[in-house]
């Protein structure tokens, strides 16, 4: 079980007299482009966190609608909204973590390298301003193509003087998420109990399922494992498809972010035993940033778990090899673009 993440929101806020007695952590969220695809269900299922005493809610229009509608179910949590660049400052003071999904998604035919001339801007326009604001807040980046946009906010928080790996996250959470439900569905297994590490990155090849890792013990034949490795690196490309044109995932997307924010959050609250996949500054291979197990305390990564990288199988061991270029072309793209805007 130690590495199990939870994510099992409330449906309601616990007794308040038990509150008196046991007072709540009381941590500040704040989503970026609260009122997108994304942004509106991850403001729903984080409001339901007796972690959280406020909730702010920023985008460059119709959050206003989003955060009153919000603000009326009876959790714990406070909702302000912030509207445009004027008031993204105010939105981000005193906040514990920051979560980004602004920026464009997917149609069909396009690859997430295909979002990086307009997502590139709005990341580096908003990390910008949590380098000025809330410099200490833990950064979730989920704005595509993760690979690239998790570069930006590095170096930018680099030039700003305030870069703190150990607090920038790419959010891969939902591959995870999808690992877990494909080898579940396969094997017949109960969802709850399985637990499959990904690593790498967050597009096609780069992501990869270390599926011999898989908690329990399960076998695949090798037909199975290539058929469910495709199939969790083209899992988000299956949705943009089926939504044709409406954008791509947003509310499997939402509970993984969600996820990602609880275990954040139990990690600044002192749980010792808080493990999720993200893609980080890392020494585990020869990139600067990779995907792997982490284990979250206090002061962000505690520690880069490196054990799930050894003993991999001559198909994952290939996998790894062959990511790696296209990764490494991915963050010299993100850490260009900021260098040249210098
Ligand atoms: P969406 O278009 O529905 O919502 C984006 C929101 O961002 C809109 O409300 C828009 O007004 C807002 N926005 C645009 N520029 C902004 C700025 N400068 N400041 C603040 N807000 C701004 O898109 P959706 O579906 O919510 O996707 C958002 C991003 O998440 C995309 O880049 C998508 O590729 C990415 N994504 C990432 C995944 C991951 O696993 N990391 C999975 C799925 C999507």
């Amino acid at each position: 079980t130690a590495l199990k993440a939870s994510f099992a929101p409330k449906l309601q806020p616990r007794n308040m007299s038990t509150n008196q007695l046991q007072p709540q952590a009381s941590f500040k969220v704040a989503v970026l482009g609260a009122a997108g695809g994304i942004g509106q269900p991850l403001s729903l299922l984080i409001k339901m966190s007796p972690l959280i005493s406020a909730l702010h809610l920023y985008d460059i229009a119709d959050v206003k609608g989003v955060a009153a509608d919000l603000s009326h179910c009876n959790t714990p949590s406070h909702v302000l909204d912030f509207t445009g660049q004027d008031q993204l400052a105010n939105c981000l003071k005193g906040v514990d973590v920051v979560v980004i999904p602004a920026g464009v998604p997917r149609k069909p035919g396009m690859t997430r390298d295909d979002l990086f001339n307009v997502n590139a801007n709005i990341v580096k326009t908003l990390v910008e301003a949590v380098a000025d604001n809330a410099p200490d807040a833990f950064i979730h980046i989920i704005s595509n193509p993760v690979n690239s946009t998790v570069p930006i906010a590095a170096e930018v928080l680099k030039q700003k003087g305030v870069y703190d790996p150990k607090k920038l996250f790419g959010v891969t959470t939902l591959d995870v998420v999808r690992a877990n439900t494909f080898v579940a569905q396969k094997k017949n297994l109960k969802l709850i109990d399985v637990d499959v590490p990904v690593i790498g990155g967050h597009a096609g090849i780069t992501i990869l399922p270390l599926l011999s890792k898989t908690r329990p013990l399960v076998t695949f034949t090798d037909e199975e494992v290539k058929e469910l490795t495709v199939r969790i690196q083209n899992a988000g490309t299956e949705v943009v498809e089926a939504k044709a044109g409406a954008g791509s995932a947003t509310l499997s997307m939402a509970y993984a972010a969600a996820r990602f924010v609880e275990s954040s959050l139990r990690a600044l609250d002192g749980d010792g035993d808080v493990y999720e996949c993200s893609f980080v500054q890392s020494e585990l291979t020869e990139l600067p940033f990779f995907a792997s197990r982490v284990k979250l305390g206090k002061k962000g990564v505690e520690a880069v778990i490196s054990s799930e990288l050894q003993g991999l199988t001559e198909y994952e061991s290939k996998a790894l090899e062959a990511l790696k270029a296209e990764l490494k072309a991915s963050i010299e793209k993100g850490v260009t673009f900021v260098k040249k805007k210098a």
